[in-house]
């Protein structure tokens, strides 16, 4: 019998990406996700990729009796992966309740309900932005935990917290802990990809956007940064790639072959890219011009933060595969065809 995994948040960018890569490996999967920032079609892109639809729920991980109902008509989910959360940095500053409700009483009501329906394994979505500015690069998963910038980043050191918390309780269930780095990419089906809500304030949309002429300029962020070329370094990672580790790590846990209750590991290439080197190597591998200006420093950004991946690479046997050049390349060709469709 396949195993039977609930995806919170499987409509989203990176849920709908790890959906596909969990029915191509052979598992059931269950979607539950209140479309808040996603969109109901996302599950037939899945469905045309993999050949099979997954079941879909529409619903919030905080309402514990819909959570329940959900539990009591699929019995034998034997792994989550959830991915629920409200992600937006800035907005979070302005509706820190809201992102504390959201992204923490939803982990609480799955942790609650995992005993009960015989769940053995929990992935957890997490965040580079844990290490804040990491005293040494490339940063290791020992690195310690800075004070973090916004209600969004403190969501995520409880959320870990409480993970950590709650499994060495003697629960019958194990966690592993995924830290992404920045996550970039469409599918090369062009079926999913990334759908930012109006204005995007992560950089690959706005500069997919500003090469299809829908903005007029990129603002680089700063040039006074101190790095070969002034502009801020991040570690961008494949979205299928990153869907890949996902598969990786639940096989893992099902199977018993963790090493610890609560594992924790870097999910990143290990190379860290400028801004400008960003838009350089998009111009190149597109054959686009990104009009771009230098403004000033956005406030509470990282100077420069990659990963050291080995953990992940030697533990769970897993190493991200797609160049640079080619992440890219998805997602201009997923901005296209967002315009293709009229969608933007
Ligand atoms: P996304 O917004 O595309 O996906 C999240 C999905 O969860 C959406 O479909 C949304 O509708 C759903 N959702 C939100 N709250 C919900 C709730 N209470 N109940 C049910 N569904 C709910 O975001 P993403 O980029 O795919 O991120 C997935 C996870 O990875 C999030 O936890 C995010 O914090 C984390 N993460 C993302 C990044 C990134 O840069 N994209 C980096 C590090 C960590
Ligand atoms: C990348 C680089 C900007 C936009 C955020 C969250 C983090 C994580 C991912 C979830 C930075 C520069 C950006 C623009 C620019 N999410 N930039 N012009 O800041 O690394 O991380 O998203 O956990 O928590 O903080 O990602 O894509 O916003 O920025 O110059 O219009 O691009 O300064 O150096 P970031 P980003």
């Amino acid at each position: 019998m396949e195993n039977k995994i609930l995806v919170t948040g499987g409509a989203g960018y990176i849920g709908s990406h790890t959906v596909v890569e969990l029915q191509n490996a052979g598992y059931e999967v269950i979607i539950i996700d209140n479309l808040s920032n996603s969109n109901v079609e996302v599950i037939d892109g899945i469905e045309k990729i993999t050949g099979k639809r997954p079941l879909f729920f529409e619903l919030d991980c905080n309402d514990m009796e819909g959570l329940k109902s959900m539990f009591e008509s699929n019995t034998g989910i034997k792994g989550i992966i959830h991915f629920a959360a409200s992600k937006a940095v800035g907005e979070s500053i302005q509706k820190p309740l809201l992102y504390y409700r959201n992204n923490i009483v939803s982990l609480l009501n799955l942790l609650d309900l995992m005993p009960q329906y015989g769940a053995e394994g929990i992935v957890f979505s997490s965040s580079c932005t844990v290490y804040g500015q990491p005293d040494i690069l490339p940063v290791d998963e020992n690195a310690p935990i800075k004070p973090a910038l916004s209600p969004y980043g403190n969501t995520k050191q409880i959320d870990e917290e409480i993970i950590r918390d709650t499994v060495y309780s003697g629960v019958p269930y194990k966690s592993i802990i995924l830290r992404y780095f920045n996550p970039i990419g469409a599918h090369p089906s062009l079926e999913i990809g990334e759908l930012p809500n109006g204005v995007p304030q992560n950089l690959i949309p706005f500069l997919t956007q500003t090469a299809m002429g829908i903005r007029t300029e990129l603002s680089v962020y700063g040039n006074d940064y101190d790095t070969p070329d002034g502009s801020c370094i991040r570690d961008y990672i494949n979205v299928v790639d990153l869907a890949k580790a996902h598969v990786v790590s639940i096989d893992r846990l099902l199977k018993g072959k963790t090493k610890k209750e609560v594992e924790i590991f870097n999910l990143g290439t290990g190379r860290g890219l400028s801004v400008l080197e960003l838009i350089n190597i998009f111009e190149k591998a597109t054959g686009v011009k990104v009009p771009y200006k230098i403004v000033d420093r956005r406030e509470g950004d990282i100077e420069k933060v990659w990963a050291l991946p080995d953990y992940a690479n030697n533990e769970l046997g897993w190493t991200a595969q797609k160049s640079i050049e080619d992440s890219l390349a998805s997602s201009w060709n997923w901005q296209m065809k967002l315009r293709e469709k009229g969608i933007m």
